[in-house]
């Protein structure tokens, strides 16, 4: 039986959860599966209580008794560094050392598309976001700190392997899903050092799949043409910052940061699934956060782990969810997140 390990986190994590797992139980059920789910609870309220993020045996037991973990989200207001989010979520992106964070930018519904002429055809994309080094690393210091020469030093760290296995990863993931093309998104006119490695590594690889067409962008260029021509693109290959701001700018051409699914994943090894939105202290508590990114996410976590029948299921459902305007109030609905959650599970038991 696949063991599932479950953070719901802070803010809504926990309501768009208990949503998610709604759903795995209806698609383990109608598909004769099985999971064993086990909730942890690190987040905000377990650090303001003993200063517990995340311990070196809970990342242990989190790499090697479970075969996935879903995460609600992480962020509270009590703790405006953050610093809990980084121990937990970033720690577990680099110490499972799960490199690719796959975020697909897939419009499910024509409506939902604030880009005037497109729809669903247009907007149906992968991004491969390296997740374990970059910007991200928290290599860097300050000097001088709170005096009039303060200095702070936050340095973008690139190793050739770790660029070398995301570009190669966003290759073997288009040969797979029969995807035309890859485009890698840097900034390597103004960032001389970094960008050559990836200008490099990206020709080397490509080079390895001469049917796939591979082009460049700058990362403020490809900003500009997700919004203008989206159909260009089938899978971006990109670091961990330019990752992380334009899939935010990808989810929104694509129906909103409430639908927006992605999957933390080392080939082989751990995985995590999430939906690509934060703990949204805005509207935590009211029973008004869009479920479907996180059960986007238990579709990804299906399918990761072989199950692509379930996958599909949960698939139709979101979308019957869509058609039949079963929607939250960012989309203009008047649906709780529980009503969601309950429409789409009754809807991947009794699928029409
Ligand atoms: P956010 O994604 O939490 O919210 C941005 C906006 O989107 C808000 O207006 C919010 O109400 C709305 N929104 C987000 N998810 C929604 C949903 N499911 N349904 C409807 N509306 C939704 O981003 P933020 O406000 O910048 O961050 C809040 C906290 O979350 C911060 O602490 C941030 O660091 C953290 N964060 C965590 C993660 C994560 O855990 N993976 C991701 C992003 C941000
Ligand atoms: C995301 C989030 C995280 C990131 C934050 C919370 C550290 O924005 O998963 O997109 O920047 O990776
Ligand atoms: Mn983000």
């Amino acid at each position: 039986m696949a063991r599932i390990a479950v953070i719901p986190g802070d803010g809504i994590g926990p309501e768009v959860v208990a949503e998610g797992l709604k759903v795995l139980q209806a698609a383990a059920e109608v598909e004769d599966l099985a999971f064993d789910t086990v909730t942890f609870d690190y987040g905000a309220e377990r650090y303001l209580k003993d200063g517990t993020t995340l311990p070196d045996a809970g990342l242990a037991e989190l790499r090697d008794e479970f075969d996935a973990i879903l995460l609600g989200a992480l962020g509270d207001p009590r703790i405006p560094d953050m610093r809990h989010g980084r121990e937990i979520l970033l720690r577990l992106r680099f110490d499972l050392d799960l490199f690719i964070n796959l975020r697909p930018v897939r419009l499910l519904d024509a409506a939902l598309c604030p880009l005037k002429g497109k729809g669903p055809k247009e907007v149906d994309m992968v991004v491969f976001r390296e997740n374990t080094e970059g910007i991200y690393v928290g290599a860097g210091g300050n000097f001088k700190k709170d005096t009039p020469d303060e200095v702070a030093i936050q340095e973008d760290v690139n190793t050739r392997k770790g660029v070398e296995r995301i570009i190669r990863a966003a290759f073997e993931y288009a040969k797979a899903h029969g995807r035309g093309s890859v485009c890698m998104s840097d900034k390597s006119n103004a960032m001389r050092f970094a960008g050559d490695l990836w200008q490099r590594t990206f020709k080397a690889v490509a080079a390895d799949y001469p049917k796939i067409e591979a082009f460049h962008l700058f990362v403020d260029v490809l900003t500009m043409e997700l919004v203008r021509a989206p159909e260009r693109f089938e899978v971006i290959v990109t670091n961990n910052l330019f990752g992380d701001i334009v899939t935010d700018l990808g989810a929104q051409i694509a129906g909103g940061i409430g639908l927006a699914a992605s999957g933390n994943i080392h080939p082989g090894g751990s995985a995590l699934f999430e939906p690509v939105h934060g703990s949204a202290p805005d509207i935590a508590g009211q029973g008004v956060a869009n479920p479907l990114a996180t059960i986007l996410s238990i579709q990804m976590l299906l399918e990761h782990l072989g199950h692509p029948g379930a996958a599909a299921r949960v698939d139709a459902a979101v979308r019957r969810a869509l058609d039949e305007k079963v929607l939250t109030r960012e989309l203009g609905g008047d649906r709780s997140t529980k009503e969601v959650g309950d429409f789409v599970a009754a809807a991947v038991r009794a699928p029409t």
